[in-house]
């Protein structure tokens, strides 16, 4: 079974107990939160006031995705939410080991996230140190846009580091993940799959995690 992380990026707003409401109902496994600083991305998405009121009633692991710059700084605090899962950007980290040790430290998984230019290799003497990889599958700071095929290409050449370097991290693909890119990227190696537009703008959401969930 695959690991389903929605992302809330793409939910109503207006509405988020409601569409929190359906995540804890649905057979998603975590929920994915999506913070954005207009510096290390080209858009502003939401903070911490945010990530509390969610934390607050979401029944999921959370498996929060930082495209900020400084995000060493905000360990603590995304402990003190009860996260699971802290997603740091290797792009975005000068002491990226340092960085891992803090967030285990502080009781959280630690992920280690990939921009679309950044090839799997920069991880080689970091991969047995990280809970999870997660590869965008597009540039980050947007839903809804075009998955970059070369990840497919990319999830296999990470699962290959994986098996010989003996890590268990697991591999997270987020990025236009919907019903065709999907199963390709189980087929090459992927365990988690993040979806924002594919599962909030479905006409039945639930029905849709459960699909990817059966991949
Ligand atoms: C993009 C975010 C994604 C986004 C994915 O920067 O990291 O998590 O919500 O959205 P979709 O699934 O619509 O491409
Ligand atoms: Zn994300």
């Amino acid at each position: 079974m695959t690991i389903v992380s929605p992302s809330l990026l793409a939910a109503d707003f207006l509405h988020l107990d409601r569409d929190i409401d359906m995540i804890n109902r649905s057979e998603a496994d975590w929920l994915h939160l999506d913070v954005m600083d207009g510096v290390f991305v080209p858009n502003i998405s939401f903070g911490f006031p945010v990530l509390e009121a969610v934390a607050s009633k979401c029944q999921k692991p959370l498996d929060v995705h930082f495209m900020i710059v400084h995000p060493e700084q905000y360990i603590l605090q995304t402990a003190r939410l009860g996260a699971m899962m802290m997603n740091v950007h290797a792009e975005a980290c000068t002491h990226l080991h340092r960085t891992v040790q803090e967030i285990h430290q502080a009781g959280m998984k630690a992920g280690v996230t990939l921009n679309p230019s950044t090839p799997v290799s920069v991880l080689q003497d970091i991969i047995c140190d990280v809970d999870m990889v997660l590869l965008m599958s597009v540039n980050p700071g947007f839903g809804g846009q075009k998955f970059i095929e070369n990840t497919i290409q990319k999830v296999k050449r990470l699962r290959q580091l994986i098996i010989e370097s003996g890590s268990k991290a697991l591999i997270e693909v987020d990025g236009g993940v919907q019903g065709s890119t999907a199963p390709r990227l189980v087929e090459a190696g992927c365990d988690v799959l993040v979806s924002g537009s594919y599962v909030f703008k479905a006409p039945d959401p639930e029905k849709v995690i459960k699909e990817l969930k059966a991949l």
